[in-house]
């Protein structure tokens, strides 16, 4: 038996901090510094030339080729990064945008979806995926997750489906992807769009393809935490030339180059609206973009050297991963999933969290709750205090039977988020392998006293054993939030 569990005054296993942070160097800075030489910090302009409408539908790799100091479609950095991520992914546009939640906004109102209109989404992600859907008055309609993948169970989805669905929005989660082949053939039958939210999974693919190209649109985020980062920053990416040219109109300020012959659907959604990626934010990504198959392959190595750390242990179990398995996606872990069985451990999740906290592992339980269960959606509060979406149609009669949310709607993803998800975030950039075997170290030393975690009264579970990300343990630099 190891030493006296840390939690119970014995040595932790580790007290140094771990250190998750951007791969960053020489070239960000001389890309960032040549920006700020040039002046260069932000240079959409907006445009009432009469060759808009050709410039609106301009490839990526035709507005990088442009000499233009000013541009409609942003600056020399932002076009570049532009073409650049769309050639990596495959696509024939892409558009930076100034994070991933608006990204999905915009992705959503370029595809006709708008005020009283359903969207589809799993029950379980970072809360801008369903907050997203409100900023152009839809409202989101919350399916349950695979237990294993926890993306959205496509098996769930038909039955969601009513006459008001526009739209269909997977989310590759945790850097798993979703079972694209059953969403996108549930979306072709009910004529529903299909907007993906892989803002945690670059480089991630699907039979061969990139994540974010499956759909008809897909936004990533380079949220500081992301595989590739901007600070904050996204990208909207797709092959349609409509769906681009709208997206472009909405993120900067695109009302003011329509005239009196645009027509009430050309105008919808296109409200003047600033989400635009400034040029610094741009050059920092095209230097990380070169990054992004190091990155993935240190996440990569780090969760194959966890996976290995936490096999076989009595109370974890490890969701088969997508990447060594026969499925037709290859995942790029984004972080490491280990799923806890209090039954078999004798204790509550709670309990060995506080324990590995102490033991100086930093351990989360995903997200606080299912996105249905925040407020705002339990009250049904988004746009000023009445109900809207949920009750101002743009018929202006009230919905029939607006979606209702309650505790319990989604039991798979109470399940992952109340009782079973251990989440650890330090598989990125600069966790080492050596860190790997200190968190296997850790979590066998728990595993090993686990008779003793049920001695752990409330006080001390207070603080240490609670939901959320797991910072305890961890040096100031270590701030995730998937
Ligand atoms: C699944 C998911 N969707 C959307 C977002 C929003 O991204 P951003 O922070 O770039 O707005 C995040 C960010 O954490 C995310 O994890």
């Amino acid at each position: 038996m190891t030493d006296t569990l840390a939690i119970f005054g014995g040595s932790p296993v580790r007290t140094a901090p771990f250190l998750v942070e951007p791969m960053v160097d020489a070239e960000e800075e001389r890309m960032v510094l040549e920006a700020v030489r040039e002046k260069n910090f932000s240079r959409y302009i907006g445009s009432t030339e009469p060759n808009i409408e050709t410039v609106l539908r301009l490839t990526s790799a035709e507005a990088a080729a442009l000499e233009d100091y000013w541009h409609f479609l942003g600056g020399t950095n932002v076009r570049a990064f532009a073409a650049e991520f769309a050639d990596m992914v495959g696509a024939r546009f892409a558009v930076p945008i100034n994070a991933a939640t608006t990204g999905l906004s915009v992705a959503l109102a370029s595809a006709g979806v708008g005020p009283g209109d359903e969207v589809i989404v799993p029950a379980m992600s970072f809360t801008a995926t369903a907050s997203a859907v409100l900023l152009f008055n839809s409202i989101p309609v919350f399916v349950d997750v695979d237990p294993n993948s926890f993306c959205i169970d496509p098996s769930l989805i038909e039955a969601a489906i009513t006459p008001r669905t526009r739209a269909i929005m997977p989310v590759h989660l945790t850097g798993n992807v979703a079972d694209m082949d059953a969403i996108l053939s549930i979306a072709e039958r009910h004529g529903l769009a299909v907007i993906e939210d892989a803002a945690q999974a670059p480089g991630a693919k699907w039979r061969g393809r990139h994540v974010g190209t499956l759909g008809d649109v897909g936004v990533f985020s380079f949220q500081q935490s992301k595989n590739i980062m901007t600070g904050e920053g996204g990208m909207i990416v797709t092959d349609d030339a409509e769906i681009a040219r709208r997206c472009r109109l909405i993120l900067n300020h695109g009302e003011v180059v329509f005239d009196e012959t645009h027509s009430p659907d050309e105008l919808a959604n296109i409200i003047g609206c600033n989400f635009r990626m400034p040029e610094l934010c741009a050059a920092v990504g095209r230097a990380q973009l070169k990054k992004l198959d190091a990155v993935n392959a240190w996440r990569t190595r780090n969760a194959d050297i966890l996976r290995e750390e936490l096999a076989n242990l009595p109370g974890l179990r490890l969701p088969p991963s997508q990447r060594h398995g026969n499925t037709p996606a290859e995942d790029v872990p984004h972080l490491f999933v280990a799923l806890y069985e209090a039954a078999t451990m004798g204790a509550p999740r709670s309990a060995f969290i506080a324990a590995l906290r102490a033991e100086g592992v930093p351990v989360g339980t995903g997200y606080v709750r299912p996105m249905y269960a925040n407020p705002t959606f339990l009250h049904q509060v988004a746009f000023g205090s009445e109900g809207c979406p949920w009750s101002c149609r743009r018929d202006g009669a009230a919905v029939a039977e607006p979606p209702r949310y309650a505790e319990g709607m989604c039991p798979v993803s109470e399940r992952l988020l109340n009782e079973e998800f251990l989440w650890f975030y330090h598989i990125a950039h600069a966790s080492t392998e050596a860190d790997m075997h200190d968190i296997g170290r850790a979590v066998r030393k728990v595993v090993e006293h686990r008779s003793e975690l049920s001695d752990l009264d409330e006080i001390a579970l207070s603080g240490l054993g609670g939901k959320g990300q797991g910072r305890i343990g961890t040096g100031p630099k270590v701030e995730p939030s998937a």
